[in-house]
């Protein structure tokens, strides 16, 4: 009995660890993003419940404000949490690839709040006819509390957003291994135009 709990357990571990994987790979943000898929799932919830994993299809209007994002997290360690879309201006043609959504530093534990951010959370606006695009979430284990330079990129600018690449800003700042991650998809929808107002200031 206790073997077979053991067993299903093991199984149950497998299976959620090779989700995250299968999907990345699945879907191509392993390699478009990062080389090699974290082995758990971040656990992204948006308004409403929505949940953002494995490719899921949400919508502009869903995912219009700060998700709530969860993991266990290490006492006395720092993460950091990046938002990034691999597919702009499209899929196709991603010739400003990437477009950066959400950066979070140094935060403490799993206290987001209590991070540094570099840049505000802006949802997804993707293009009109420009299909879906991949909004990928990573978390970072630091290797300890880091030095970042520059002004906070807030959530009414464009500013040092397209041509972000992830892997790139990590290895820069030695942000450690990615220990989770997830993605789900969206593609244009009425919220778009409002977003794009948003992000009209310098
Ligand atoms: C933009 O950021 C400000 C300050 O953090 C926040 O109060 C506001 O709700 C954000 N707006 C949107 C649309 O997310």
């Amino acid at each position: 009995m206790l073997f077979q709990s053991v067993l299903i357990a093991c199984i149950l571990a497998a299976v959620e660890s090779n989700s995250v994987e299968d999907s990345f790979k699945a879907h191509g943000v392993v390699p478009d993003v990062v080389p090699h898929a974290p082995s758990q799932l971040l656990k992204v919830t948006y308004e409403n419940g929505l949940v953002a994993k494995e490719g899921v299809v949400l919508t502009p209007t869903q995912v219009k404000s700060q998700p709530l994002v969860e993991w266990e997290a290490q006492p006395d360690e720092y993460y950091s949490l990046i938002m990034t879309d691999p597919d702009a201006p499209s899929r196709a043609e991603p010739k400003f690839r990437e477009f950066k959504h959400w950066v979070v530093v140094n935060i403490p534990g799993n206290d987001v709040a209590s991070g540094e951010v570099l840049a505000d959370y802006v949802g997804s606006g993707p293009p009109k006819d420009t299909g879906l695009h991949r909004y990928v979430l990573l978390l970072y284990k630091q290797p300890g509390k880091l030095q970042f330079e520059g002004t906070r990129v807030s959530n009414k600018s464009r500013r040092s957003r397209p041509k972000f690449h992830v892997a790139k800003f990590a290895e820069h700042h030695q942000l450690g291994e990615v220990v989770a991650g997830t993605f789900y998809q969206a593609e244009y929808d009425d919220y778009v135009p409002i977003l794009h107002q948003q992000l009209s200031e310098n």
